[in-house]
């Protein structure tokens, strides 16, 4: 009889009848003369039979890890006692050969395993890929950013996509990658955040998912060279509105994965321990966050006005304790989620810290001397910051005042200054690294992992 053709997740309803389905050996083993496959095809695994004639072939017998190949029978329930992925096993009347893949020294298995040297597993990121974990990651990836969309769009907020090449920086000049464009300089986008302020009179509250490229000399598990950017801008909202909105998104989004069955297993699987957050976050103002750093006697590395590490005679950083202007770095944050074990927002940070167009606040009593911005940054363990995000200056006057501060030549910016001319209005938004927000969900180390083809300093291949 004819077969149904049917990926691997959509069998359940086929049970009994005769399929046809295509994929990769993952494991094959022989036991007394029948042939167990277990065939993986993107969506799912299935075990396989082979008995009879149909296991007693040169390519039953010779079979190896990843050969492609076609597979026919009926579609049986395992017997009590007995477990197979989905419940079921694929008992085979017809089978054939695709693509084979080598065995011996070139085999698979010996390109690699779990233990290999991490600049092997970069090289054949393109095998590794295949792999159960990094699959199952790269799935959730999918499943994550179609529930972040679902989210946007509930709310009302509206998809764009912005440029990659442009001629203006958002986070400072230094870690731009230049390019030649067509004998002009441009560079490739940090952020895609300027534009979609442009685009709030005309579209209202807006999104987008970009690429943001950084070059940035850091070999940190949490910094890459390209990176998927989720930005969103807002109009007529307050700070308070900001930050309560970036929790809705965050929240609502990881409801929806632990809603749908398919991406709770993925993050159970990745993630045994995980609890979705609880609402409201914690906030922790910056002159708060220096406060609890030196009561908790989280020190940072001491640095010279030129910025460099100042260091003991035997060579090691000198450590020292924060103060007020102090920047937050990366160990710090990482000790404090540690410790605190719960998202925080860190906000009301020093505006020579950030951007150029943060927004000020308004009442400085609190400032302790320092000049503050409407920011933020969220925090999650394991992790640390995961989302940048303040108001923006309205007025046009104060964005010309913070160029000259920040020494920028206004003229490439003046389509973003023109949001100010034409009807400016109190708008904030936010950027969330998308890797950084998988590997809190899916606990990864590096968000290396997280990324289907990572890029950091010196690595642009596969
Ligand atoms: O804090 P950042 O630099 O903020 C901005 O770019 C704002 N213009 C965003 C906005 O308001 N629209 O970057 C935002 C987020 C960070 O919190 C972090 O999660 C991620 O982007 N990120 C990186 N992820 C991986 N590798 C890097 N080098 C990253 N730099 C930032
Ligand atoms: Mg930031």
């Amino acid at each position: 009889p004819a077969a149904i053709k049917s990926k691997i997740n959509k069998l359940i309803s086929l049970r009994d009848n005769r399929v046809r389905v295509f994929g990769w050996v993952h494991h094959v083993r022989d036991q007394r003369g029948i042939i167990f496959i277990d065939l993986r095809d993107g969506t799912g695994f299935l075990q396989c039979v082979l008995s009879g004639d149909v296991a007693k072939t040169y390519e039953a017998l010779t079979l190896t890890i990843e050969t492609s190949v076609e597979l026919v029978g009926t579609l049986q329930v395992v017997p009590e006692g007995k477990s197979a992925p989905g419940g079921h096993e694929l008992s085979v009347d017809y089978w054939r050969v695709i693509g084979a893949a080598p065995g011996g020294e070139d085999a698979f298995t010996n390109r690699f395993n779990e233990k290999s040297d991490p600049s092997i597993l970069a090289d054949l990121r393109h095998l590794v890929i295949r792999g159960e974990k990094a699959s199952s990651v790269l799935r959730l990836r999918a499943m994550l950013l179609s529930a972040f969309r679902a989210s946007y769009a509930r709310n009302n907020i509206l998809e764009v996509n912005t440029p990659c090449i442009v001629q203006t920086q958002v986070e400072g000049g230094a870690t731009l990658f230049g390019l030649n464009y067509y004998g002009q300089n441009a560079y490739l986008t940090q952020s895609s955040q300027l534009y979609l302020e442009t685009c709030l009179p005309a579209l209202g509250d807006v999104y987008t998912v970009q690429e943001s490229f950084r070059a940035e000399n850091s070999h940190t598990r949490r910094h890459l060279a390209e990176y998927t950017h989720m930005e969103a801008e807002l109009a007529f909202i307050t700070f308070d509105e900001l930050m309560t909105h970036i929790e809705n998104i965050i929240c609502e989004t990881v409801d929806t994965l632990m809603q749908d069955p398919v991406s709770a297993a993925l993050i159970q699987e990745l993630n045994p321990g995980f609890k979705a957050p609880s609402r409201p976050f914690k906030r922790m103002s910056y002159v708060d966050a220096i406060a609890w750093l030196s009561e908790h006697k989280i020190q940072h590395e001491a640095e010279d006005a030129e910025g460099n590490v100042i260091k003991d005679e035997a060579g090691n950083p000198r450590m020292v304790d924060h103060v007020l202007g102090d920047d937050i770095a990366e160990a710090a944050e990482r000790q404090m989620t540690d410790i605190i074990g719960l998202p925080i927002f860190l906000h009301s940070f020093p505006a020579e810290l950030k951007a150029f167009y943060m927004k000020k606040i308004p009442d400085q009593d609190s400032g302790a001397g320092l000049l503050l911005t409407e920011s933020c940054d969220l925090l999650m363990p394991g992790v640390g910051e995961i989302v940048g995000g303040s108001m923006r200056i309205a007025d046009y006057e104060e964005l010309f005042e913070a160029y000259k501060r920040e020494k920028m030549d206004p003229s490439p910016y003046f389509w973003f200054t023109d949001q100010r001319k034409y009807g400016t209005c109190e708008h904030g938004g936010y950027g969330l690294g998308v890797e950084r927000f998988l590997a809190w969900l899916a606990n990864r180390y590096t968000i290396r992992e997280c990324s289907l083809y990572p890029r950091w300093p010196g690595r642009a291949t596969p």
